[in-house]
């Protein structure tokens, strides 16, 4: 029997998330400030089996691109911004099953604070609760947290893991499994000899604990990555369990695909312990025809700055300085490695700047567009599955909430109806939904080995 596809909706807290330009469509009804639209969308995606809505997140501005923020104030590129982790409570409240991944940069949020953070929200969410584990790619982010420049890319990786090393310690090793006991008789709600400090002494780290929140339906939230460097997928391959990837042909999400469950086996994993997610664009009209004119009207309002300052921040490279009929190379930067290497290392053809600008600029030029009829999209999105490997899509939005919308009343019944999709949600927690098993992390996973703190 097929794979069943999963379904993750991505998103922003923000005036618009990718689909600069689209802010000024007369379909766009993406009301980003308003706790009602917010739950209405928590409310769309569960009703279409959704397995979880995803977060994106940063904590500056993109003024790589003419060395200046005006571009992204112009566009709303990821900017006005709000914190993503306030929206959950309201979402989980008016859901039952929709689960919440959220991102937290490492570099910058203290791993103690972060650690009750996601504590709270898994109670409060019955174990629904997912964080993107990432590093962060903005100097502009780090400038806003006390520093002159971002720290090196590899160096943050790094920081990265010895962060993980005090979270693990907190969720999966502080509290033990029966130290809460609630004891009437005794006048005992938690007994102490069971709550552990960590006393986490590192080289970018001192948490002395005990974790403050009392241990959480998954205790360690869903972990997901999108790093897509050499480090990043070393990274993801130890520790994530669902991992985040742009996607330009079937052959490079292959590529993807196997060496994350290649390193991800290395690291003493098992192939299945890591779902792909493939980042894509889906237009889908009744007909073909419709779709093709929702795609012309949507590209005659994209915009055609917004996605070069978008680009700016992810690569670190402003393809205002150059030539259009400048051949393109590749410079090691301290942002994101992979969106340089896409048109450089790892391009097949060398290619011109100019011809980077209209990729980037095009609609699902970043990542994939399906485009078509219910049918051909569900077709498009068979040969993705069959052909990758991935377990699923991430699906990018373009005009909120009419692009999930489509997808819920118009995909999701020919998917079901194929066999390639849940007609009901599983019971349990996130982790639970997506893996089975116990709903805690396998002890083949490095936070196990937190488990029994002295
Ligand atoms: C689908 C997808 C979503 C991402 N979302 C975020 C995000 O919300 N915030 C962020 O700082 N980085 C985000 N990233 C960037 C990566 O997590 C990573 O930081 C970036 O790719 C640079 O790391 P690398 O050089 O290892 O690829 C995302 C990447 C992908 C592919």
């Amino acid at each position: 029997m097929a794979k069943k596809i999963l379904l993750n909706a991505f998103d922003m807290n923000s005036a618009m998330h990718n689909a600069h330009g689209l802010w000024r469509h007369p379909l766009n009804q993406r009301n980003y400030t308003s706790l009602d639209y917010w739950v209405e969308q928590a409310k769309l995606l569960e009703r279409g089996l959704f397995d979880a809505i995803f977060f994106a997140d940063v904590l500056g501005y993109y003024d790589t691109y003419q060395g200046s923020r005006d571009a992204a104030l112009r566009d709303a590129v990821q900017v006005p911004n709000n914190d993503p982790t306030l929206l959950i409570s309201a979402m989980a409240y008016a859901t039952k099953h929709l689960g919440f991944a959220v991102t937290v940069p490492t570099t910058y949020e203290m791993p103690f604070a972060h650690a009750r953070r996601m504590s709270t929200l898994d109670h409060l969410t019955g174990g629904r609760i997912g964080w993107n584990i990432v590093t962060s790619f903005l100097p502009s982010a780090a400038r806003n947290f006390g520093m002159d420049k971002m720290i090196a890319h590899d160096d943050r990786y790094e920081m990265a893991e010895e962060y993980l090393e005090v979270v693990y310690k907190l969720w999966e090793g502080s509290w033990e499994d029966d130290a809460v006991v609630r004891d009437l008789a005794r006048g005992m709600y938690a007994d102490p000899a069971k709550v552990h400090e960590i006393r986490h002494e590192g080289a970018h780290f001192r948490v002395a604990g005990p974790h403050i929140s009392e241990p959480s339906p998954q205790r360690t939230p869903l972990l997901l990555q999108a790093g897509a460097s050499g480090r990043g997928r070393e990274f993801s391959a130890k520790h994530a369990e669902c991992v985040f990837i742009d996607s330009h042909s079937f052959e490079s999400t292959k590529f993807y695909v196997d060496d994350i469950r290649a390193k991800a086996v290395a690291n003493g994993r098992r192939p299945e312990d890591v779902k792909v997610f493939m980042a894509t664009n889906i237009v889908v009209g009744r007909t073909r025809e419709e779709a093709e004119e929702k795609l012309r009207e949507m590209t005659r309002l994209s915009s055609p700055e917004g996605p070069l300052a978008l680009y700016g921040g992810f690569s670190g490279i402003d393809l205002s300085q150059y030539d259009p009929d400048d051949y393109m190379g590749y410079k090691a930067t301290d942002h994101g490695q992979a969106s340089v290497a896409r048109f450089t290392t790892q391009s097949e053809k060398r290619l011109k700047v100019g011809e980077v600008i209209e990729t980037v600029r095009k609609i699902g030029g970043r990542n994939s567009l399906i485009l078509g009829s219910p049918e051909e999209v569900a077709d498009g999105m068979q040969a993705w599955m069959e052909n990758t490997g991935i377990d699923g899509f991430n699906l990018a939005n373009l005009i909120l909430p009419g692009t999930f919308q489509d997808v819920v009343d118009l995909v999701v019944p020919v998917l079901q109806e194929r066999g390639l999709y849940k007609t009901e949600y599983d019971p349990g927690t996130l982790r639970e939904k997506l893996f089975g098993g116990s709903g805690r992390l396998p002890e083949r996973h490095p936070a196990a080995s937190f488990r029994n703190l002295p």
